[in-house]
């Protein structure tokens, strides 16, 4: 097991890792602190989107374009969850699910509504996964991509279903809609350059070390 004396002493460069900013930054914080990395500058309050925290330095992004840093090579690590890797179908390594942000990536529709046996129209932030998820179960979608409030669609009649995450459930009950499928877990997930990984292991073993240690504990 790696302690934060180890981590520091063993790390030569710094370490760059992309973050999804807002509720994922919330619940990395105390995994790092168990993991022996000071969360402070990563939780402070301001507008700057780099942060040192001594051999790390992080990026704050969109959750959306995490997998686009680490792919380029920008960020040697990510974190943000396994359906934006999913949806970019991003060419990165994930070597350690962090068991945080635990919530579900769902089909939901009305409650009070038959879904129609023709094209459904599904609204969503996800078009490739959803694309796909039909395509496998044989049924023909219409998939309308949308930014945010999914859930808005089928109130509206913008939309037949939704496919989205579900964490606590509320945002479906509040608007009347109802879960009918899940289709996949989702966590957040700690991602790496594939070439990062290789060439900066020495670097980068001690944090993932701890990381999954911290993960267990
Ligand atoms: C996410 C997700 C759901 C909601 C689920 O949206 O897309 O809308 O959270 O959470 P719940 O089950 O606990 O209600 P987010 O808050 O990221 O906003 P967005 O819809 O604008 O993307």
């Amino acid at each position: 097991m790696s302690s934060p004396i180890t981590i520091a002493a063993q790390a030569v460069e710094q370490i760059t890792i992309a973050v999804a900013k807002g509720r994922t930054v919330k619940a990395l914080a105390p995994l790092l602190r168990r993991a022996g990395v000071d969360p402070a500058p990563l939780t402070s309050d301001d507008r700057s989107l780099v942060r040192d925290s001594g051999k790390l330095r992080f990026l704050l992004l969109k959750p959306d374009d995490v997998p686009t840093y680490v792919e380029h090579g920008v960020a040697d690590l990510g974190v943000c969850g396994r359906d934006v890797i999913r949806e970019h179908e991003a060419s990165v390594l994930v070597p350690l699910d962090l068991k945080i942000g635990r919530c579900s990536m769902v089909v939901a529709g009305m409650a009070n509504r038959q879904t129609p046996l023709d094209v459904p129209r599904v609204a969503t932030k996800y078009p490739r996964t959803a694309g796909e998820h039909f395509a496998k179960r044989g049924v023909q979608a219409e998939v309308i991509a949308l930014a945010g409030s999914v859930e808005l669609a089928p109130v509206v009649g913008l939309a037949d279903l939704i496919v989205d995450l579900v964490e606590t459930g509320e945002t479906l009950r509040q608007n009347g809609l109802a879960i009918l499928e899940e289709v996949a877990p989702v966590s957040t997930v700690l991602s790496a350059n594939r070439a990062a990984f290789k060439l900066r292991r020495e670097e980068i073993a001690p944090l993932l070390d701890a990381l999954r240690v911290a993960t267990a504990g």
